[in-house]
């Protein structure tokens, strides 16, 4: 049995998301790697990615695709860039921006084998600080756990092309951890409604608690 195709570059076979490992023989965070008819596929763990959760969880709005550049905020250890960076592939380019000298650390060692990749350690509040690095792009990812969240994606839409679109993992707890997660979901669409149009959003339970996942259109 082959892996079945659910957008361009992302496969699902045996109830695991799969993309096609870019780098043949390297892992990132422990995940399988599987060899199917002389291609090599990564396994690609919901409950270390929101956006592999998203999928799961019927996700219709994959606008990520071979040759795109991407800019992802709040790259961490390169966990899900490096999944994007399969997809894009060596045409595509993902800027990734983290905050943390620790992250960045890991985060440096996955980017010096996947050449597509290119660390840019800088707090995604202050686009000034990385303009010059980053040129117009086809998507926005964003999954930072920062109270000021939808801020920040408004703000680094000026790199986000006309008509493209944004993936914004909101997570509740960052912003207000008293309130309600769903008043607090809300809140966040109202306040980017005049950068972006809502095309979709994905609760990501059982991968992940108190998160939604918007997919949105630049305005
Ligand atoms: C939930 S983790 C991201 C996980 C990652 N997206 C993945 O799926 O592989 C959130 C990351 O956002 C980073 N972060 C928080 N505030 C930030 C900011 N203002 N600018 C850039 N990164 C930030 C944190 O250091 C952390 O690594």
């Amino acid at each position: 049995m082959q892996p079945k195709k659910l957008f361009d570059g992302v496969y699902i076979y045996d109830g695991k998301v799969l993309t096609v490992n870019l780098a043949k023989r390297h892992k990132v965070y422990g995940e399988e790697l599987f060899e199917m008819e002389g291609v090599e596929y990564r396994s690609w763990n919901p409950y270390r990615s929101k956006l592999s959760a998203a999928i799961l969880n019927g996700m219709k709005n994959m606008h990520i695709r071979s040759g795109d550049s991407v800019l992802y905020l709040g790259a961490a250890t390169g966990t899900t860039s490096s999944h994007v960076s399969d997809i894009v592939g060596n045409e595509g380019r993902v800027y990734c921006v983290e905050l943390s000298e620790r992250n960045m650390r890991s985060l440096i060692e996955v980017c010096s084998i996947r050449k597509n990749m290119l660390p840019i350690l800088a707090d995604a509040r202050y686009i000034e600080n990385y303009r010059d690095m980053v040129h117009q792009c086809d998507v926005l990812y964003q999954d930072v756990s920062a109270k000021e969240q939808a801020g920040i994606i408004k703000k680094n839409a000026a790199f986000l092309k006309e008509g493209g679109y944004a993936y914004f993992a909101i997570k509740s707890q960052s912003i207000d951890i008293s309130r309600k997660p769903e008043d607090v979901f809300d809140e966040v669409k109202a306040e980017v409604s005049d950068t972006f149009e809502v095309v979709e959003t994905i609760r990501l339970e059982p991968y992940d608690e108190m998160h939604l996942f918007m997919v949105m259109r630049k305005k």
